[in-house]
């Protein structure tokens, strides 16, 4: 039995009836762009979250860039962000012309390290961009509290983080905007690209839903600013809403996958091995489950050997991107170095049976023997 990274084989089977009859129906009505599941994928985002506003987009990266569009982001303005994170974060503030700054990490969340954001603070910062990475919220109170200080716009990175729960609310929903990602190793994903846009203020969604749709702006061929194709098509909308109906059961089967690795490597920590750190106020939804361990080319070598796929999220820190380095600015980022070179990942999917999970969990014991 070959041991898959993510298996979304499974979860279709599952789902199968109710994500083919609502393929069906796009395909008998015809309306693939912005037929009727794009207000139905919409309104279900909306109640899951509790949010007011929601715009489903092409896919995370545009989601990010649209929101820095809609908020007149560009040359002149400083983003501070997170320099540990999949590199769309950083490309869609350079998509835009204005420049990230990046502050450290948290050596235990890898969440960017909010006691460090007031002092990357300048005349020119625009918006603060935190990633709430492999499914765990940034400290977002902390974060806003900062913004609000200075009067600062907060774009959460929710790509891994969709629905997260933080302290009574949902990741997406704790901050001015937030953008996620459905990509379909996403926790929750699409069966292609995708994305959306949330936010509780009324201007803002008026000023994303123009970017979305090529800065429209009287009618569909009045165009009010400069916008993009970021439009999400029917059929992904309507892989969707079948799938949210069983993310909530998913995100329960994620932790429990996540709580057994846990409790079955705590004998790893005098090997070195450094198992996810929670904050006790919030619940990731584990888009990754990621080890710290002392020597990874070896780690991941002998996981191989045993038939068992890991990934790297991620090896090279933002700023230390070649396409990166001279347009950005860089603090002490020495945290987020440490965990490029440390950090492994292991199979995490909701349907991973406990036959599967024994045997990953053998396989990492054994690199360890
Ligand atoms: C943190 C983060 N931001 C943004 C993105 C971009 O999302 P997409 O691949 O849908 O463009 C991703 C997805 O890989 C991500 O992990």
């Amino acid at each position: 039995m070959t041991i898959p990274f993510i298996d979304l084989k499974t979860q279709y089977k599952a789902l199968k009836n109710q994500i083919d009859e609502r393929i069906h129906r796009v395909l008998d009505h015809g309306q693939y762009i912005m037929g009727p599941e794009i207000k139905e994928c919409e309104d279900a985002l909306k109640k899951f979250l509790g949010v007011k506003h929601a715009l489903v987009c092409s896919n995370g990266t545009d989601a990010l860039q649209i929101a820095l569009m809609a908020a007149n982001i560009g040359p002149g303005d400083e983003v501070i962000t997170t320099p540990f994170s999949f590199i769309a974060t950083a490309e869609a503030i350079r998509l835009v012309g204005a420049i990230p700054v990046f502050v450290d990490i948290e050596s235990d969340t890898y969440n960017i390290d909010a006691k460090k954001i007031e002092a990357a603070v300048t005349p020119r910062t625009r918006a603060i961009m935190p990633v709430s990475l492999y499914g765990q919220v940034a400290d977002m109170d902390e974060i806003n509290a900062i913004a609000k200080k200075h009067s600062l716009l907060v774009i959460e990175d929710a790509a891994q983080s969709f629905g997260a729960p933080y302290k009574g609310k949902r990741s997406c929903n704790l901050s001015e905007v937030s953008c996620t990602s459905f990509f379909p190793a996403k926790p929750l994903g699409c069966y292609g690209d995708g994305g959306a846009i949330f936010t509780n203020n009324d201007q803002m969604v008026n000023a994303l839903n123009s970017v979305r749709l090529h800065g429209m702006g009287e009618h569909r061929y009045h165009h009010s600013r400069i916008g993009t194709n970021g439009r999400l098509d029917s059929l992904q909308c309507a892989v969707l809403v079948a799938k949210l109906e069983r993310y909530p059961w998913e995100i329960e089967q994620r932790e429990r996958v996540a709580q057994n690795y846990t409790k079955a490597f705590s004998t790893l920590r005098e090997k070195g091995v450094r198992t996810p750190t929670i904050k006790s106020d919030r619940h990731s939804v584990w888009a990754q489950y990621t080890l710290w361990v002392p020597d990874r080319t070896k780690f991941q070598a002998a996981l191989q050997a045993s038939g068992v796929p890991t990934a790297v999220h991620y090896p090279i820190a933002m700023p230390d991107q070649p396409a990166y380095k001279e347009h950005c600015v860089t603090h002490d980022i020495s945290n987020a170095r440490k965990a490029a070179e440390h950090v492994v990942s292991l199979p995490m999917f909701p349907d991973m049976s406990e036959e599967t999970q024994a045997k990953i969990v053998s396989a990492v014991h054994a690199a360890f023997a």
